[in-house]
């Protein structure tokens, strides 16, 4: 037997000014698009932006149903929207924020489960990391491929066969 550990790097940041203009931008048209989230249920409202390569910067926000499963999170609308609008252009990076009682929370907020899949399809269908930028107010982490954040992943490698 023997044990392996998996190390992942996040880069934290107490101070917005910290970041690149390019990220400091993403994360405004994140929370411009959080404005616009459809979450009557939860009432957390996420907003995401994801740059592409060619500079063209896609955003979406949760969208909530009454049916909840029927729902979709912020991360996925707009990533979904960016893969079937430019299906050729790779993610260069996602930003992603929450506002909850009409404030952007302190905290940042890693993506779920099902999105870091989707994420993870996007940067092996592209072969180019994606940056994931999860902005509190407080506190900015920033994780440098969503392979970090999905570690032992399921990709389509293992539907071939042996
Ligand atoms: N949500 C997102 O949009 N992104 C996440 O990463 C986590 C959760 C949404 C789904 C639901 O509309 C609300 O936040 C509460 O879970």
């Amino acid at each position: 037997m023997k044990k392996l550990n998996i190390n992942i790097e996040i880069s934290e940041y107490d101070n917005i000014s910290e970041l690149l203009l390019e990220d400091i931008n993403l994360i405004e048209t994140a929370k411009d698009a959080s404005e616009r989230s459809y979450s009557p249920y939860s009432e957390f409202s996420v907003g995401a932006a994801v740059l592409l390569e060619n500079g063209i910067v896609v955003d979406g926000n949760n969208q909530e149903n009454a049916a909840y499963p029927s729902g979709l999170c912020a991360e996925r609308v707009a990533l979904f929207y960016a893969n079937s609008k430019y299906p050729e252009i790779s993610v260069k990076t996602i930003a992603i924020v929450v506002k909850q009682n009409n404030k952007f929370k302190k905290t940042p907020l890693p993506p779920c489960g099902s999105c870091r899949q989707a994420l993870m399809e996007t940067e092996m269908r592209f072969k180019t990391p994606i940056k994931v930028i999860m902005a509190g107010e407080d506190k900015v982490q920033i994780i440098h491929s969503i392979s970090d954040l999905l570690p032992l992943s399921f990709t389509s490698d293992f539907l071939k066969t042996d």
